[in-house]
């Protein structure tokens, strides 16, 4: 594992390698020598320093000067813009890009603000401690659309004060976009170091969000997935991942395609893709008073929401999508209520102080027989008729109503 004592030999032996006669041309003898003499194993010496070769036995070392330099630049400030020096073609000839490769700010990198609406709950100790423990551990976590993965681990590091950078992929994520690529800047083409380049270079948390989105575009990660250096090829630089780098992905399915057809963009990510990934973690919605913790901590967020009104407004808007997961999963109803959506339609409600309104303005992208149903129910739950179960409440006491079908279309 790395640390700073490595890194520190590392600074070492490529200050020694810069002297010898060919730099940043070195050979495999004379890296191991150096190597070698600075504590590193044969083994540790050939994955640091053998990475971009340059002929047979030969090795080009020049990225690593440039590698520190961008290191430093996070060290020194969030807006810091650092001109790197000179960068190498891979075949070892130096041509000096004083102005055409730069390194533009960091403020992707940050320590997230704690959200005081954030309710934890479920698997988020697991990744605080994961988070915490500063180690290279992968994680993917899997679960439906707006049940709080991405609020969680970015929560997660507020409470563990860890810097992260967060990836949102699409379909068209590509190398450029995570590795880095060349921008015009001011008139001058210059290499900006992407997401993955700077989380690495900081030691952070690198979250790739909605990671299944993604196509083979962003198989460039599956060395970043298993902690080895980077080469990044167009510059030629190689990049270390910094003690404390680790990276975690979202995604609405396990990499296997949707089962029920619902993620109709999420893609099969290779298996060996996922693989790289040591833990997994499957979410699924909050349960009932979880949840009902949620709603309310959005609603207290607003001002002007009557106190009662706040608890009762939140009860039957929980019991409400709590009876719709209840159909989905009994196949009833092909649509979902998720944890975003309620705080979304508290959020309405904050504006326009109607529960109908709020709900009927929040739910409008659902097919018309959907949205009437989704509202038919509400009103009952509303006029106590039914409750979280589902069940009606007026033949309760009489008889076991498991037949109700609060959704009947
Ligand atoms: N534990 C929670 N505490 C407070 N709000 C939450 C929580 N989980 C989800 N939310 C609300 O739901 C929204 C969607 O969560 P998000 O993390 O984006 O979902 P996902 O990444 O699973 O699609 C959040 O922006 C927040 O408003
Ligand atoms: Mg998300």
């Amino acid at each position: 594992m790395k640390n700073t004592k490595v890194e520190k030999n590392t600074e070492v032996v490529i200050n020694s390698l810069t002297q010898i006669g060919e730099f940043p041309i070195a050979s495999t003898k004379q890296i191991y020598e150096i190597a070698r003499a600075n504590g590193f194993t044969y083994a540790s010496a050939r994955d640091t320093f053998m990475v971009v070769k340059s002929g047979r036995g030969k090795w080009n070392v020049g990225g690593f000067t440039n590698a520190t330099a961008g290191h430093q630049s996070h060290a020194v400030g969030a807006s810091e813009s650092v001109q790197m020096k000179a960068a190498t073609k891979p075949q070892g000839e130096v041509v000096n890009l004083a102005t055409s490769v730069q390194s533009v700010s960091n403020d992707e990198v940050y320590i997230p603000k704690a959200d005081p609406t954030f309710v934890p709950w479920g698997e988020f100790l697991t990744i605080k401690k994961i988070i915490q423990s500063n180690q290279f551990f992968p994680l993917y976590i899997s679960g439906m659309s707006g049940n709080g993965k991405t609020m969680m681990v970015e929560q997660a590091c507020a409470k563990a004060k860890r810097e992260y950078v967060r990836v949102q992929i699409s379909p068209e994520t590509d190398e450029d976009d995570l590795i880095g690529g060349f921008r015009l800047i001011n008139g001058e083409t210059v290499f900006q170091k992407g997401p993955v380049l700077k989380a690495m270079e900081a030691g952070c948390i690198l979250l790739i969000d909605e990671i299944d989105r993604g196509t083979n575009k962003i198989m460039c990660l599956q060395g970043v997935l298993e902690g080895k250096p980077v080469l990044c090829k167009k510059t030629g630089h190689v990049i270390h991942p910094a003690p404390g780098f680790n990276v975690i992905a979202t995604a609405n399915t396990k990499g296997r395609g949707s089962d029920d057809g619902r993620y109709t963009a999420a893609q099969i990510i290779d298996d060996a893709f996922v693989e790289r990934f040591v833990a997994s973690i499957d979410q699924q919605y909050p349960e009932y008073a979880t949840e009902l913790k949620i709603v309310k901590k959005h609603m207290d967020s607003f001002d002007g929401i009557d106190d009662k009104e706040k608890t009762d407004f939140s009860e039957k808007l929980v019991a409400w999508s709590a009876v719709i997961r209840k159909t989905y999963n009994n196949e009833g109803v092909d649509e979902l209520i998720s944890t975003r959506r309620l705080c979304h339609i508290v959020k309405a409600f904050s504006i326009f102080n109607k529960r109908l309104d709020a709900i009927k303005m929040c739910i409008s992208r659902f097919d018309e027989e959907t949205h009437e149903a989704f509202l038919d129910l509400y009103t009952k739950i509303d006029n106590n008729e039914i409750d979280a179960e589902g069940d009606n409440i007026q033949t309760n006491a009489q008889d076991d109503s498991s037949g109700v079908d609060p959704l009947a279309f």
